[in-house]
């Protein structure tokens, strides 16, 4: 498969995976390790060239994560970013100090020497800087190829050693030519080619699959999601009928979802799988029936899931492999230790200890969320699920305050399909990226003809965000926003009332509950 590897070494910054994404993006293959992976074993694993991380700490402190110090004589070629610069600098002599301004924001650089990386980089240019320490000498042997008026090292070079740092952060998009400079760094000394094709990575993915199956079975929850489609398709692929995807209807998706669901991967869909659809409703409704706790709400869905997708297995008896459609992101958050910050509530959590099977396969662990939507695409499946917006487990459960109804589902699936119609015929839907009505708890008296009605408040919410750890609520037209309310009120039943959510996270959160 792909030979080519860079390593991103993680000290602890906010954009590492990003770092991560844009050397991919430039094709070639590149994971991320913590800081703590020992030397020998980075070594046996033959990269190009490894890059050292931003992070909040201060190399000078003895209490901030460092590195063997014969990584910068063990002849692979190194980029430092930010922290990752300022440990170059240290750990080689140089001088690293609090600067006596801190540069935060999109800053203009100054190329001093364009022999190295940034070669292609114009002769001034605007780089996103953060940071309160800085590259006050430069070690020796080293040039300094870049400055801002506050920052004499804004990055230096060693091209003998193939040693170079850049204090800026080449990764982030305020970076005007950052993508120049990691590009520079991979392809120059690293000595790349850009091995790294989504093609080539789904054929040989499937085929490892099916020397790993061989005549076994495979299991597969199926949610309609994007991660968990490819990874049933890339699947199917590979073994056929070997495989059965279980696919629970728990009465919270969106309007007409899980027939759509059923059309791709269906007898009528064009794979060739084992697929089994449970219509489960009712029985989620009964556990939610009376139920207004959001917590224990996510819980009972959570593990009436569990429950039904475990009976569906015993059907099928004990099978060989579950498959699971984790991504990056969730592997290198599970790795970094104490400053992972991951949503435990966002996992469909347990699975494995319900199911009787031998191994997990995890066709996707290795791929970006961008990269999934284009294995998917190379994969054939239909744009419309490859660039779906993401859908919470608990579905429609955490977008009705409240306790849950068959009733209500109702309302808030039509009132959410009117919505989401008008946004795509404003063609909006590629610039949201999260948007969906909700049901408030909330009667309010209205007037309709000539009659009182004391009817259900929607809450529409559409937030524009690049992490969904933070977002912003959208600043949709006013128009959109007026013929929505209008068909909701004339469409949907018991609704008089419409309300758009101004809130951002934080403090809000994305879901209602
Ligand atoms: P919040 O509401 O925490 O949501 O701001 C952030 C993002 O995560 C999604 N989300 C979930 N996804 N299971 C999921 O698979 C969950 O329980 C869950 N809760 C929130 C939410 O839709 C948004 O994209």
């Amino acid at each position: 498969m792909n030979k080519e590897l860079i390593i991103v070494l993680d000290f602890g910054g906010q954009y590492n995976q990003l770092i991560a994404r844009r050397v991919r993006e430039a094709g070639v293959y590149c994971e991320v390790h913590p800081y703590t992976m020992p030397l020998d074993e980075l070594k046996a694993k033959n990269p190009r060239g490894i890059i050292l991380t931003g992070g909040p700490n201060s190399v000078y402190d003895m209490e901030s994560p460092h590195y063997d110090k014969a990584l910068f004589s063990a002849g692979i070629p190194i980029l430092g970013i930010c922290y990752g610069a300022q440990l170059v600098a240290w750990a080689l002599d140089g001088k690293v100090e609090t600067a006596p301004v801190s540069e935060y924001g999109k800053t203009e650089i100054t190329i001093e020497n364009k022999d190295g990386i940034l070669r292609d980089v114009d002769d001034s240019t605007i780089m996103w800087m953060s940071h309160t320490d800085y590259i006050a000498k430069a070690p020796a042997g080293f040039a300094v190829t870049a400055s801002t008026p506050v920052c004499p090292v804004a990055a230096m070079e060693n091209a003998e050693a193939k040693i170079y740092a850049v204090q800026f952060h080449p990764e982030v998009t305020h970076s005007v030519q950052g993508t120049e400079v990691l590009s520079a760094f991979v392809y120059g000394p690293c000595g790349c080619k850009g091995d790294w094709k989504m093609d080539a990575f789904v054929e040989n993915t499937i085929a490892e699959i099916r020397a790993k199956v061989g005549n076994g079975k495979a299991l597969c929850a199926l949610s309609g999601g994007v991660d968990s489609s490819v990874a049933a398709v890339m699947m199917s692929k590979a073994i056929g009928k070997q495989l059965t995807c279980v696919f629970v209807d728990h009465g919270l998706l969106r309007k007409n979802e899980g027939d759509e669901v059923e059309a791709v991967f269906g007898p009528e869909g064009p794979y060739d799988l084992n697929f089994i659809r449970v219509n489960a409703q009712q029985r989620f409704y009964d556990k939610l029936a009376g139920v207004t706790e959001p917590e224990e709400k996510r819980k009972i869905i959570g593990e009436e899931f569990i429950r039904v997708f475990e009976e569906e297995a015993q059907k099928i008896g004990a099978v060989d492999f579950l498959v699971q459609g984790t991504i990056y992101p969730d592997i290198i958050e599970s790795g970094l230790g104490d400053s992972a910050v991951i949503k435990s509530h966002h996992n469909v959590g347990g699975l494995p200890d319900y199911v009787d099977f031998k191994e997990i396969i995890e066709p996707l662990r290795m791929l970006f969320k961008d990269e999934v939507r284009r294995a998917g695409l190379e994969l054939g499946i239909p744009e419309y699920l490859v660039f779906r917006q993401p859908f919470p487990g608990p579905g429609l459960g955490i977008r009705i305050v409240g306790d849950v109804t068959a009733e209500k589902v109702k309302l808030v699936q039509d009132a959410d399909a009117i919505y989401r119609e008008e946004i795509a015929a404003a063609g909006l839907d590629k610039e949201i990226n999260q948007y969906f009505a909700a049901l408030t708890n909330m009667r309010s008296v209205g007037v309709m003809g000539d009659f009182r009605t004391y009817d259900y408040a929607v809450a529409l919410r559409a937030v524009t965000t690049s992490d969904f750890m933070t977002a912003e609520a959208a600043k949709l037209p006013w128009e959109v926003i007026e013929k929505v309310t209008t068909r909701i009120i004339n469409e949907v039943d018991h609704v008089n009332r419409v309300f758009y959510d101004c809130t951002g996270k934080p403090p809000g959160t994305i879901e209602f509950e």
